[in-house]
C-alpha cells in the first residue's frame, strides 16, 4: 500500500472532528481544511461551502482530460461520533495506533479510513492527468448529526452527476465486498414533558398529582415495539417485504444468529435471528435512545425528557411517519401537560440492482477484491443517499468496514487490508464508470 495513504489517514484521525456534541467546532474546520488541502494539492478546484452555522462542506472538482467524460460525485464525511467513555479505549481515541494490522481511532472506520482511499485514488489519478471521469468530491461535516447542510446544498445544486460513489458502508464478510442498495431512513424524536411547575415531595403529593416520568412512560408505550418485537400497524405504513429474488441473495450473507452472537446481543424475540436481514433491511424498527427525569430520591418529577428513533424501511415516507407518531403521542398526553417535540428526519433509499452504474460497479468490485459483491440492504442511514436517489443519480454505496470494526463504540478500528482494498476498488470504480452513457 502507498505509505502516503496510511500517513495521511493517521494525520486526519488526529483531528477530533466530533459533530455529535461536546466537540470543538474549530476541529471540524480543521478536518475540512485538511481534506480541501488534499484536493488543492492534486490541482483540483475546492470550495468550503458554509450554510448557516453548519460545519463547512468541502466541495472539490477534479477534471478528466476528456471533456465529454461522465461526472461522478464522490462522497464521504469528516465528522465523527463522540468518543464516549475514554477509559473504555485501549489507546486514546484521537491518538491513532496500529496494532495487529488495524488502525485504532475514532473515525478509523466511520468514515475517515473508509472514505480516504476514494479521495486518494481520485487525487492520484488527477495528479497524473489520468482521470477517466470528472470527479466532484463532497465531504461533509455533519453526517452523524443529520446532514442538513449537504441536503440543502444538493437540492440547490443544478449540475448533478451521472453517478455517485459513497464509501461509508461495509463488506459482507472479510472476503466478500458489498454494494449497499438499500438504506433505512429515520425519524428522530426528542420529547420534553412538563406536568407541573416544580418537583414535589412524593409523600405529601404522591397519589394526587401527575408525574412527568409516568407520562413519558405512557407516551413511549404508544410507540415502542411489543414483546414479539413487532411495531403497531400505523408505523409499518408503506413498508414492502423484500422481493423473493432479492431475499434469495441473502443466503450469501452470514446467518443472522451469527451476526447477533458476534456482538454479544440477545435477539429481541424468537423470530429475530432468522429474520435478521428482513427486519433490518425491509422493516421499520423503533428504539428508545435516552430517558432523563427525576432523581433516585422521593420526588415527583415535574419534567421528563426522552429521545427515540424510528428507522424507516425503503418506500416509507419520513413526513407521513412523523405525523403519525406526533398524533399517537398527543393522543396519549393527559389533560394539562405540555409536550414539546423536536424532529429530525431522513428518507430511506433503495436502488435497482439492474441499474447500469450498479452493474459496472459490481464488476469493478469483483476485479478489485477477487469475489463478486453481494447487493445488500443495510439497516443504517446515510441521509444524502436518498437525496441523490431523488435526483435520479444512481449511487454506489460501498466500503470496507467489517463487523469487527466497532464504529460508534470504543476501540473503533479499520484494517490495513480495508485501506488497500478501498484504494484498489476506488481505482476500478472510477475507471469502470467511464463506460456510463455519455452525458
Ligand atoms: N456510516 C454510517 C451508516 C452506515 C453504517 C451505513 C454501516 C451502512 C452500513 C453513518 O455514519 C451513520 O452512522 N449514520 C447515522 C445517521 C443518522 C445520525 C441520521 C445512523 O445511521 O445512525
Ligand atoms: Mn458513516
Ligand atoms: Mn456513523
Amino acid at each position: 500500500m502507498a505509505g502516503a495513504l496510511l500517513d495521511d489517514l493517521l494525520d486526519w484521525l488526529r483531528i477530533p472532528s466530533i459533530s455529535t456534541g461536546g466537540g470543538d467546532p474549530a476541529d471540524l474546520e480543521r478536518a475540512a481544511a485538511w481534506a480541501a488541502e488534499r484536493l488543492r494539492a492534486a490541482g483540483g478546484g475546492v470550495e468550503l461551502v458554509r450554510l448557516g452555522d453548519a460545519a463547512p462542506l468541502v466541495v472539490g472538482e477534479l477534471r478528466s482530460a476528456d471533456p465529454g467524460a461522465p461526472t461522478v460525485l464522490a462522497y464521504g464525511h469528516y465528522d465523527v461520533q463522540g468518543a464516549g467513555d475514554e477509559a473504555a479505549w485501549d489507546s486514546p481515541p484521537f491518538a491513532p495506533e496500529i496494532r495487529d494490522g488495524r488502525v485504532f481511532a475514532r473515525g478509523a472506520a466511520d468514515d475517515k479510513g473508509n472514505f480516504l482511499p476514494l479521495l486518494h485514488a481520485a487525487c492520484d489519478l488527477a495528479r497524473r492527468d489520468a482521470l477517466p471521469v470528472h470527479v466532484r468530491v463532497v465531504v461533509e461535516g455533519e453526517e452523524e448529526a443529520g446532514s442538513l447542510a449537504v441536503t440543502e446544498w444538493l437540492r440547490a445544486d443544478a449540475r448533478g452527476a451521472d453517478a455517485a460513489i459513497v464509501f461509508d458502508s461495509g463488506m459482507a464478510d472479510a472476503r466478500t465486498p458489498a454494494i449497499t442498495i438499500g438504506l433505512r431512513g429515520i425519524v428522530m424524536c426528542r420529547l420534553a414533558v412538563r406536568c407541573g411547575e416544580r418537583d414535589l415531595h412524593s409523600g405529601l403529593y404522591g397519589g394526587a398529582v401527575l408525574n412527568a416520568l409516568h407520562v413519558v412512560h405512557r407516551l413511549l408505550a404508544e410507540v415502542v415495539p411489543g414483546p414479539d418485537g413487532g411495531l403497531r400497524g400505523e408505523l409499518l405504513d408503506g413498508a414492502e417485504p423484500a422481493a423473493e429474488a432479492e431475499r434469495a441473495t441473502w443466503d450469501r450473507l452470514p446467518p443472522g444468529a451469527e451476526v447477533l452472537a458476534e456482538v454479544g446481543a440477545i435477539p429481541s424475540d424468537a423470530g429475530a435471528a432468522a429474520e435478521f436481514y428482513e427486519r433490518t433491511g425491509a422493516r421499520p424498527s423503533l428504539d428508545l435512545n435516552h430517558v432523563e427525569a427525576g432523581a433516585p430520591r422521593t420526588v415527583v418529577p415535574a419534567t421528563a425528557h426522552a429521545a427515540f428513533s424510528l428507522r424507516l424501511a425503503p418506500r416509507q415516507r419520513a413526513q407521513a411517519l412523523r405525523a403519525t407518531i406526533e398524533r399517537l403521542l398527543r393522543a396519549a398526553l393527559p389533560e394539562g401537560c405540555e409536550l414539546e417535540l423536536e424532529w429530525h428526519t431522513a428518507e430511506p433509499a433503495l436502488f435497482e440492482p439492474g441499474e447500469p452504474a450498479i452493474r459496472l460497479a459490481a464488476e469493478a468490485l469483483e476485479r478489485a477484491c477477487g469475489t463478486p459483491p453481494v447487493l445488500m440492504r443495510s439497516g443504517g442511514s446515510i441521509p444524502i443517499v436518498a437525496e441523490l436517489a431523488a435526483k435520479g443519480i444512481p449511487t454506489i454505496v460501498t466500503g470496507f468496514v467489517l463487523p469487527d470494526d466497532p464504529f460508534h463504540a470504543p476501540n473503533e478500528s479499520f484494517s490495513l487490508t480495508g485501506l488497500e482494498l478501498g484504494e484498489r476498488a476506488a481505482h476500478e470504480l472510477l475507471h469502470a464508470l467511464a463506460a456510463l452513457p455519455r452525458p
